[in-house]
């Protein structure tokens, strides 16, 4: 797909969702909230459903946990325009309750044909239902901060899922804030492993052999890799990758020259 044909895909499926009478959501909601951000990205952040900022002004994530989000954003250097940003429901729940299993699977093609208009590396999930989109049999407090797979039934063809707490549960407690802190601060590294999923070359072959155990599925904690690592956590895959990244730098520049920072190669446009 072009730049352009992926850009009237998005916009095609946002006035279908702008119209759309598939639920019982429709019926309460201001405005729907397809989702927006850049055609061209490699990262989509896919969160629960609209709260009441995002109905009013029928954008994702406007409101307080969209501030946090964009906030987040800003520590790794990226600005929220460089992303995509939608959500499971496109219309917000009355009283900020949760989606109902109905209504999740009604919307549920909308989200896909993002995707596959998309076609993104990396999917960043905030929050459990989102999540479960992905990972059926994640657990957020386990698994946030790992890399999984994404089956390409989701309309994603070829990318990982890094699940990250719901910005909002950040907000109502200090230590999943810390912890988000940790998460987003590894989403750079995350991108660059997605990129050798994509297409993988010598280097980065190595270095998903030796951080990632278990790419198929599966709990990471429970699957030995052939090293013998038990688990992939975000802090160590980052780590892993961030030293690799050095070690490939050093390695391409000789003595004398000043060395890249790794970080330079991580940004998405
Ligand atoms: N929370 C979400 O999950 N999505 C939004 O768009 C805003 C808040
Ligand atoms: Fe349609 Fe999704 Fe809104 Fe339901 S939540 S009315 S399926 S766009």
């Amino acid at each position: 797909m072009t730049d352009l044909e992926r850009a009237a895909a998005l916009e095609t499926i946002a006035g279908e969702v702008r119209a759309c009478t598939r639920c019982r959501l429709h019926e309460t909601r201001t405005q729907a909230v397809p989702g927006e951000g850049n055609p061209d990205t490699e990262v989509v952040f896919v969160g629960e459903g609209p709260g009441m900022n995002e109905d009013r002004q029928g954008r994702p994530f406007v409101g307080r946990a969209g501030d946090l989000l964009t906030r987040h954003l800003g520590l790794i250097g990226w600005d929220r325009r460089d992303v995509f940003i939608t959500n499971v429901v496109k219309c917000r729940p009355p009283e900020n309750r949760d989606p109902e299993p109905d209504e999740v699977a009604a919307c549920y093609p909308y989200l896909q044909r993002q995707l596959e208009a998309l076609d993104p590396a990396l999917i960043v999930t905030l929050g459990r239902h989102s999540m479960a989109r992905f990972l059926p049999d994640a657990r957020i407090s386990r698994d946030h901060g790992t890399l999984r797979s994404v089956d390409p039934a989701t309309g994603a063809r070829r990318a990982l899922v890094y699940p990250m707490f719901h910005p909002a549960a950040a907000l109502r407690s200090p230590d999943v804030a810390r912890q988000s802190e940790e998460d987003i601060r590894a989403v750079p590294a995350m991108l660059l492993e997605a990129r050798g999923y994509r297409e993988p070359s010598e280097s980065m072959v190595a270095a998903s052999a030796s951080v990632v155990p278990d790419l198929a599925g599966g709990s990471a904690a429970e699957t030995p890799s052939a090293t013998g690592a038990t688990a992939a956590t975000g802090a160590t895959v980052a780590t892993a990758l961030r030293e690799e990244l050095v070690a490939a730098t050093v390695a391409v520049h000789p003595a004398g020259e000043p060395e890249p920072d790794p970080a330079d190669q991580l940004t998405l446009f």
